[in-house]
């Protein structure tokens, strides 16, 4: 067929290039089916507890991702920065994962330990506090408002469903863990436990 049919005929275009296209995602894809280490929790790597978890939803339901990516790069510049480059590894009990390459702010996939929950407090309540040119915003409400036992174990459930090991263990403690606890004390668990499983160096 010479390339002047194929060119001037959308239907064999749509299809040759849906053809061509696949191959891209072929190569990212089926790699992928065969390697169990890329897939696999790294070691330590748990379910997120309780509270974590429902830092994680207020994360997602805040938007930090629009700002926030949590994926350093295989490059030095990033790992001198940041550490470790992340691994697939990870971040299989992601869902969905916060990867993200949107970096108003900067990485946060190594944050956790790198400040006091009291910085993060401050820092949360009114970013200008303790860095007079942040521009990102302040999320005060999140002191206010009281973590939902319920809605935790629901998550919980869900997660368990889809074939994160869960136990009934951590399903019953749900309220225990989250009693008492604000919006604001789930998410610095949250961003306290990022990275902790990173390999060393
Ligand atoms: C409009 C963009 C924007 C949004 C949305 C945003 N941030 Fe930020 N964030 C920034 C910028 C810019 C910085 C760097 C200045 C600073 O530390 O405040 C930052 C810094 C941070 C840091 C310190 C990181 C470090 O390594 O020093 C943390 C932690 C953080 N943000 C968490 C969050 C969380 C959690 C949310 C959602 C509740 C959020 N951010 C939403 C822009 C944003």
């Amino acid at each position: 067929m010479s390339h002047e049919k194929i060119e001037t005929n959308v239907g064999w275009m749509a299809i040759l290039i849906a053809i061509v296209i696949s191959f891209g995602g072929i190569a990212e894809i089926v790699p992928l089916m065969y390697q169990a280490e890329a897939v696999k929790p790294l070691p330590g790597v748990k379910p997120y507890p309780a509270l974590e978890l429902a830092g994680r939803d207020v994360y997602v339901r805040e938007g930090c991702y629009n700002c926030h990516s949590q994926m350093v790069r295989t490059l030095r510049h990033e790992t001198e920065r940041y550490g470790h480059y992340s691994l697939a590894g990870e971040s299989v009990y992601d869902r969905p994962f916060q990867w993200g390459s949107k970096r108003t702010g900067p990485d946060l996939a190594r944050v956790g330990g790198r400040y006091s929950d009291d910085w993060h407090r401050v820092h949360l309540m009114d970013p200008r506090a303790v860095v007079p040119v942040s521009n990102m915003p302040a999320y005060p409400w999140l002191a206010e408002a009281q973590v939902d036992p319920a809605v935790v174990a629901r998550n919980m459930r869900a997660l368990q469903r889809l074939g994160d090991p869960y136990t009934q263990e951590d399903l019953d403690g749900v309220a225990a863990a989250v009693a008492g606890k604000s919006e604001m004390d789930a998410l610095i668990a949250y961003l306290q436990g990022l990275g902790k499983h990173a390999p060393k160096g």
